[in-house]
Protein backbone atom coordinates (compact mmCIF):
# COMPACT_ATOMS: atom_id res chain seq x y z
CA UNK A 1 0.00 0.00 0.00
CA UNK A 2 1.26 3.57 -0.40
CA UNK A 3 2.83 5.33 2.20
CA UNK A 4 2.48 9.06 1.17
CA UNK A 5 0.80 10.87 -1.60
CA UNK A 6 2.79 13.45 -3.85
CA UNK A 7 2.15 16.33 -5.86
CA UNK A 8 3.34 15.79 -9.88
CA UNK A 9 3.26 19.59 -11.54
CA UNK A 10 2.35 19.32 -14.90
CA UNK A 11 4.59 21.26 -17.39
CA UNK A 12 1.98 21.97 -20.06
CA UNK A 13 1.13 24.95 -17.70
CA UNK A 14 4.30 26.24 -17.73
CA UNK A 15 5.97 28.82 -19.77
CA UNK A 16 8.34 26.44 -22.25
CA UNK A 17 10.31 29.31 -23.07
CA UNK A 18 11.17 29.30 -19.03
CA UNK A 19 11.50 25.62 -18.29
CA UNK A 20 14.17 25.62 -16.36
CA UNK A 21 12.97 28.28 -13.88
CA UNK A 22 9.83 26.37 -13.30
CA UNK A 23 11.13 23.50 -12.25
CA UNK A 24 13.57 25.06 -10.04
CA UNK A 25 10.45 26.75 -8.22
CA UNK A 26 8.67 23.30 -7.81
CA UNK A 27 11.91 21.32 -6.44
CA UNK A 28 12.30 24.12 -3.98
CA UNK A 29 9.11 23.22 -2.71
CA UNK A 30 10.06 19.54 -2.14
CA UNK A 31 8.62 18.12 -5.34
CA UNK A 32 9.92 14.99 -6.76
CA UNK A 33 7.93 14.22 -9.84
CA UNK A 34 7.00 16.03 -12.87
CA UNK A 35 4.53 15.28 -15.40
CA UNK A 36 5.31 15.69 -18.87
CA UNK A 37 1.97 15.61 -20.90
CA UNK A 38 2.53 14.65 -25.05
CA UNK A 39 0.19 15.18 -27.32
CA UNK A 40 0.37 13.97 -30.91
CA UNK A 41 -2.96 15.99 -32.82
CA UNK A 42 -4.81 12.88 -33.38
CA UNK A 43 -4.98 10.92 -30.49
CA UNK A 44 -6.35 14.32 -28.97
CA UNK A 45 -6.71 17.53 -30.48
CA UNK A 46 -3.80 19.64 -29.30
CA UNK A 47 0.20 19.01 -29.62
CA UNK A 48 2.37 19.61 -26.97
CA UNK A 49 6.01 18.17 -26.70
CA UNK A 50 8.04 15.42 -27.30
CA UNK A 51 11.21 13.29 -26.97
CA UNK A 52 13.54 15.70 -27.41
CA UNK A 53 11.86 17.82 -24.36
CA UNK A 54 12.14 14.98 -21.76
CA UNK A 55 15.94 14.31 -23.01
CA UNK A 56 16.63 18.06 -21.90
CA UNK A 57 14.08 17.58 -18.77
CA UNK A 58 16.80 15.09 -18.21
CA UNK A 59 19.74 16.60 -18.10
CA UNK A 60 18.06 19.43 -15.89
CA UNK A 61 16.40 17.15 -13.13
CA UNK A 62 17.06 14.47 -11.07
CA UNK A 63 13.23 14.12 -10.47
CA UNK A 64 11.07 11.63 -11.77
CA UNK A 65 9.41 12.25 -15.03
CA UNK A 66 6.46 11.29 -15.69
CA UNK A 67 5.49 11.12 -19.15
CA UNK A 68 1.57 10.81 -20.29
CA UNK A 69 1.30 9.82 -23.93
CA UNK A 70 -1.71 10.95 -25.16
CA UNK A 71 -0.88 9.99 -28.87
CA UNK A 72 -1.60 6.99 -31.34
CA UNK A 73 0.69 4.06 -31.63
CA UNK A 74 2.46 4.34 -28.31
CA UNK A 75 3.95 1.16 -28.76
CA UNK A 76 6.02 3.29 -31.39
CA UNK A 77 7.48 5.91 -28.75
CA UNK A 78 8.08 3.58 -25.84
CA UNK A 79 11.72 3.21 -26.37
CA UNK A 80 13.03 6.51 -27.53
CA UNK A 81 10.78 8.29 -23.97
CA UNK A 82 12.79 5.49 -22.24
CA UNK A 83 16.12 6.17 -23.79
CA UNK A 84 15.63 9.71 -23.24
CA UNK A 85 15.55 9.44 -19.33
CA UNK A 86 11.36 9.18 -18.70
CA UNK A 87 10.93 7.39 -15.39
CA UNK A 88 7.20 6.60 -15.66
CA UNK A 89 5.42 5.85 -19.02
CA UNK A 90 1.59 6.06 -19.27
CA UNK A 91 -0.13 4.52 -22.02
CA UNK A 92 -4.06 5.06 -23.07
CA UNK A 93 -5.96 2.08 -22.80
CA UNK A 94 -8.24 3.98 -25.66
CA UNK A 95 -4.85 4.21 -27.40
CA UNK A 96 -4.56 0.78 -28.28
CA UNK A 97 -5.67 -2.40 -28.59
CA UNK A 98 -2.31 -3.78 -27.68
CA UNK A 99 -2.16 -2.40 -24.18
CA UNK A 100 -0.60 -5.45 -22.15
CA UNK A 101 1.71 -5.28 -25.23
CA UNK A 102 2.33 -1.86 -24.41
CA UNK A 103 3.12 -2.16 -20.46
CA UNK A 104 5.15 -5.10 -21.00
CA UNK A 105 7.58 -3.08 -22.96
CA UNK A 106 7.76 -0.32 -20.75
CA UNK A 107 8.70 -2.30 -18.26
CA UNK A 108 11.60 -3.83 -20.91
CA UNK A 109 12.59 -0.69 -21.49
CA UNK A 110 13.43 0.02 -17.50
CA UNK A 111 10.57 2.48 -17.21
CA UNK A 112 7.51 2.16 -14.91
CA UNK A 113 4.29 1.50 -16.75
CA UNK A 114 1.21 3.16 -16.06
CA UNK A 115 -1.96 2.62 -17.72
CA UNK A 116 -4.77 5.50 -18.32
CA UNK A 117 -8.59 5.62 -18.72
CA UNK A 118 -10.53 9.03 -20.22
CA UNK A 119 -13.67 9.87 -18.57
CA UNK A 120 -15.90 7.56 -20.49
CA UNK A 121 -14.31 4.62 -19.95
CA UNK A 122 -15.24 1.97 -17.12
CA UNK A 123 -12.51 0.83 -14.63
CA UNK A 124 -13.45 -2.75 -15.66
CA UNK A 125 -11.49 -1.90 -19.15
CA UNK A 126 -8.38 -2.31 -16.76
CA UNK A 127 -9.04 -5.30 -14.97
CA UNK A 128 -6.58 -7.78 -16.89
CA UNK A 129 -3.52 -5.70 -16.46
CA UNK A 130 -4.07 -3.96 -12.89
CA UNK A 131 -1.43 -6.68 -11.84
CA UNK A 132 1.04 -5.52 -14.65
CA UNK A 133 1.18 -1.88 -13.82
CA UNK A 134 3.03 0.31 -11.38
CA UNK A 135 0.58 2.86 -11.44
CA UNK A 136 -3.50 3.79 -13.12
CA UNK A 137 -4.04 7.32 -14.31
CA UNK A 138 -7.61 8.33 -13.68
CA UNK A 139 -8.60 11.19 -16.17
CA UNK A 140 -10.61 14.06 -14.80
CA UNK A 141 -10.76 16.11 -17.70
CA UNK A 142 -11.02 14.82 -21.14
CA UNK A 143 -7.14 14.82 -22.29
CA UNK A 144 -5.67 17.44 -24.78
CA UNK A 145 -5.99 20.74 -22.84
CA UNK A 146 -5.03 22.33 -19.30
CA UNK A 147 -6.96 24.40 -17.50
CA UNK A 148 -10.51 22.40 -17.67
CA UNK A 149 -12.87 21.66 -15.10
CA UNK A 150 -12.40 18.88 -12.78
CA UNK A 151 -15.18 16.08 -13.71
CA UNK A 152 -16.86 14.78 -10.51
CA UNK A 153 -17.22 10.90 -12.02
CA UNK A 154 -13.38 10.49 -11.49
CA UNK A 155 -14.13 10.35 -7.96
CA UNK A 156 -15.76 7.15 -7.79
CA UNK A 157 -13.87 5.38 -9.81
CA UNK A 158 -10.37 6.02 -7.81
CA UNK A 159 -12.51 4.45 -4.93
CA UNK A 160 -13.39 1.08 -7.54
CA UNK A 161 -9.52 1.36 -8.38
CA UNK A 162 -8.54 1.81 -4.65
CA UNK A 163 -11.39 -1.35 -3.35
CA UNK A 164 -9.74 -3.33 -6.45
CA UNK A 165 -6.34 -2.96 -5.49
CA UNK A 166 -6.84 -3.56 -1.97
CA UNK A 167 -9.35 -7.13 -3.09
CA UNK A 168 -6.66 -8.39 -5.32
CA UNK A 169 -3.29 -7.72 -2.98
CA UNK A 170 -2.07 -4.64 -6.12
CA UNK A 171 0.51 -2.73 -5.99
CA UNK A 172 -0.01 -0.29 -7.99
CA UNK A 173 -0.70 3.03 -7.06
CA UNK A 174 -3.75 5.89 -7.99
CA UNK A 175 -2.64 8.79 -9.89
CA UNK A 176 -5.17 11.53 -10.74
CA UNK A 177 -5.10 14.12 -13.62
CA UNK A 178 -6.96 17.37 -14.63
CA UNK A 179 -8.64 19.93 -12.89
CA UNK A 180 -7.06 19.22 -9.42
CA UNK A 181 -6.65 21.89 -7.45
CA UNK A 182 -7.57 23.45 -3.57
CA UNK A 183 -10.88 22.43 -4.37
CA UNK A 184 -11.40 18.75 -4.75
CA UNK A 185 -7.51 17.33 -3.46
CA UNK A 186 -8.55 16.07 -0.50
CA UNK A 187 -11.82 14.59 -2.04
CA UNK A 188 -9.16 12.50 -4.54
CA UNK A 189 -6.78 11.95 -2.05
CA UNK A 190 -9.73 10.37 0.34
CA UNK A 191 -11.29 8.38 -2.59
CA UNK A 192 -7.71 6.74 -2.89
CA UNK A 193 -5.65 9.04 -5.45
CA UNK A 194 -1.81 9.04 -4.23
CA UNK A 195 0.02 10.99 -7.24
CA UNK A 196 -1.86 13.81 -7.69
CA UNK A 197 -1.60 16.07 -11.28
CA UNK A 198 -1.38 19.74 -10.97
CA UNK A 199 -0.94 22.18 -13.80
CA UNK A 200 -2.92 25.33 -13.60
CA UNK A 201 -3.59 25.24 -9.90
CA UNK A 202 0.45 25.19 -9.65
CA UNK A 203 2.36 27.06 -12.54
CA UNK A 204 -1.04 29.20 -12.89
CA UNK A 205 -0.21 30.99 -10.20
CA UNK A 206 2.28 33.60 -9.45
CA UNK A 207 4.13 31.84 -6.36
CA UNK A 208 3.96 27.97 -7.63
CA UNK A 209 6.74 26.85 -4.92
CA UNK A 210 3.33 28.25 -2.41
CA UNK A 211 0.92 26.51 -4.45
CA UNK A 212 2.81 22.99 -4.05
CA UNK A 213 3.10 23.53 -0.43
CA UNK A 214 -0.68 24.63 0.31
CA UNK A 215 -1.30 21.59 -2.25
CA UNK A 216 0.64 19.07 -0.17
CA UNK A 217 -0.76 20.18 2.96
CA UNK A 218 -3.98 19.49 2.31
CA UNK A 219 -3.40 15.98 0.64
CA UNK A 220 -1.08 14.95 3.43
CA UNK A 221 -3.83 16.00 5.74
CA UNK A 222 -6.31 14.19 3.59
CA UNK A 223 -4.01 10.77 3.21
CA UNK A 224 -3.57 10.60 7.21
CA UNK A 225 -7.37 10.60 7.94
CA UNK A 226 -7.57 7.26 5.35
CA UNK A 227 -9.62 4.78 6.65
C1 LIG B 1 -4.67 17.15 -19.90
C2 LIG B 1 -3.33 16.79 -19.31
C3 LIG B 1 -3.13 17.28 -17.92
C4 LIG B 1 -3.12 18.78 -17.79
C5 LIG B 1 -3.57 19.12 -16.41
O1 LIG B 1 -4.78 16.56 -21.14
O2 LIG B 1 -3.14 15.39 -19.30
O3 LIG B 1 -1.94 16.74 -17.35
O4 LIG B 1 -1.87 19.36 -18.00
O5 LIG B 1 -3.72 20.48 -16.35
P1 LIG B 1 -4.69 21.17 -15.31
O6 LIG B 1 -4.17 20.83 -13.96
O7 LIG B 1 -4.60 22.60 -15.67
O8 LIG B 1 -6.07 20.57 -15.54
ZN1 LIG C 1 -1.43 14.54 -18.10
Amino acid sequence: MPTAVEIAPSILAADFAHLGDAIDAVARAGVSMLHVDVMDGHFVPNISIGVPVVASLRKATRMTLDVHLMIENPELYIGPFAQAGADMISVHQEATPHLDRALTLIREHGARPGAVINPATPVGHLSEVLGKVDHVLVMSVNPGFGGQHFIPEAVHKIRQLRDLREQHRHNFRIEVDGGIGPENVQEVVRAGAEILVAGTSVFGKPDPAAAVHTLLQQASEAFAQRV
